[in-house]
Parts: structure tokens; sequence; C-alpha cells
């Protein structure tokens, strides 16, 4: 199986070299645990490592909020951007487009998020800057505007297909309210190929475990990992016992 480095560092031990290639890897954990600067990291490294451009699909950040943002880690997405390596999809504002009819899976009135709409928009940038990573942050924040569960797991199964076809590598972030045995599984846990869990332990030690990898030996067991002036980075020989 072809990998692609996230460049950061542990992480790729922990995968087996990388992520699998083409496929839609979950990103869920609580807020504050890393997810975004996580995501950055890996189209960063692409854009700058390996030449691969990247989209950035938001759905709760303005681009230049995010730019500034990733400076902190030395990043420059601006400068990405400029360079055709980069560019940022502002989802939120897709919300306030009127649809009608069919949304893929969904019949939606007009009040609701334009999910065909936004999946034209990443279709059509990601072939115009041959994009090969993708992050989509946060599909929580789109299919939470499905009040039923049902529609949901829908909304989450457009989504994840419609991303799939691209032939890019996808990170995908989820919203998890809490963690432990109590959290609730996520309809998009199921749909999509692998799932990573970041967590702060009460201790406020930083937590990264893999729970599933479909179609390879993935390392599983919990790992430290810190954010630092250098972005995430993963104690891949280390363990955590109080999980
Ligand atoms: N420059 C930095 N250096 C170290 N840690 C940082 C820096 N910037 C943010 N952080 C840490 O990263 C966390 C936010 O990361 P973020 O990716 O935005 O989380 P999420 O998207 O999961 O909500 C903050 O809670 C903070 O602890
Ligand atoms: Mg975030």
């Amino acid at each position: 199986m072809k990998r692609v480095e996230t460049g950061i560092t542990g992480l790729d031990e922990m995968l087996g070299g990388g992520l699998p290639d083409q496929r839609v890897v979950l990103v869920s954990g609580g807020p504050g645990t890393g997810k975004t600067i996580f995501c950055s990291q890996f189209l960063h490294y692409g854009a700058v490592q390996q030449n691969e451009s990247g989209v950035y699909i938001s759905l709760d950040e303005t681009k230049h909020h995010f730019i500034k943002e990733m400076q902190a880690f030395g990043w420059d997405f601006q400068e990405l951007e400029q360079n055709a390596r980069f560019n940022f999809i502002e989802a939120s504002r897709l919300r306030r487009i009127p649809e009608e009819a069919q949304v893929g899976r969904l019949s939606v009135g007009g009040r609701e998020l334009g999910i065909s709409n936004l999946i034209d928009m990443i279709n059509t940038t990601i072939k115009k800057l041959e994009a090969r990573r993708v992050v989509l942050d946060s599909i929580s924040g789109l299919v939470f505007r499905y009040p039923k569960v049902s529609e949901r797991r829908l909304a989450a199964l457009d989504i994840i297909d419609a991303l799939t076809a691209t032939g890019a590598t996808c990170l995908v972030t989820s919203e998890v309210q809490s963690m432990g045995d109590a959290r609730q599984v996520q309809p998009e846990e199921y749909l999509s190929h692998g799932v990573t869990v970041l967590q702060t332990l009460k201790t406020g030690e930083r937590v990264v475990q893999i729970l599933k990898m479909r179609g390879t030996k993935v390392d599983t067991v919990p790992r430290p990992y810190v954010i630092n002036e250098s972005g995430v980075e993963v104690y891949s020989t280390q363990s955590v016992y109080q999980v």
C-alpha cells in the first residue's frame, strides 16, 4: 500500500510510514486537542517537502484567521497560496446559500447548508490545484446542521464519499464532546477508512491513539504527544498508562 507521510514526527512511525494513499482518515478529539494544527501540518509538509498541493476546507475559521494562526509554527500558507500549492475554502459562507430540492442523498429545504455546493467547490478547487491532500475541518460543523441522526449519517456519507472520489488523501476532523468510555461514536467513525483520536487527559497530558486504519497494520497503543513551536510531535516509543 502506498503511504502518504504526514510529516508529524512519531505519527508516521505509528502509521507504518504514513497515511494510506487516497483514503479518508478521521481526526477526532475534543476542543483544543490540536486537530487544526495536526491537519495544517499535514498540508504544510505535503506542499513544502513533497511538492503536493493541498486544500483546507474550514467550517468555522476564516482564511485570514487561519493564516495568522499558522504563522506561530513558521508555516507560511499565504506564500503557498501564491505559489498555487494551497487553497482555503471558507465553507462557513456556504451556510447562507439557499439550496433547493435534492442534495446528495438528502432532500433539504432552502434553509439548509448546501452540501452539494460545497462538494462542487471542493472538486473544482482540487482539480485546479491538482491537489493530493485535502483537509475538512470539521465534519461536525457540517452534519450537526441536520437535526435527525439518520440525516446526519447520510450527510456524513455524502461528504466522505465525495472526498474519497477526489483521489486525494483526506483528513477530516470531528469534534468529540465527552471522551473515555462515555464518548459517543459518531457515524463518520464507521464511514471513514481510518480513525485517529486526540485526547487531553485530566493531568493535562496529551494522548494520540489510532483506533482503526483499514487494510494496514498500525500501532494502536496510546502514545503521548505535545504541541510546540514546530507543531505536533508524537513520542511513538513512549506509552501512556492512564487513559
Ligand atoms: N504556538 C503554540 N505553541 C504551543 N501550543 C500551541 C500553540 N498554539 C496553540 N497551541 C495549543 O494548541 C491548542 C489548539 O490547537 P487546535 O489545533 O486549534 O485545536 P482544535 O482544532 O482541536 O480545537 C491550544 O489549546 C494550545 O494548547
Ligand atoms: Mg480546530
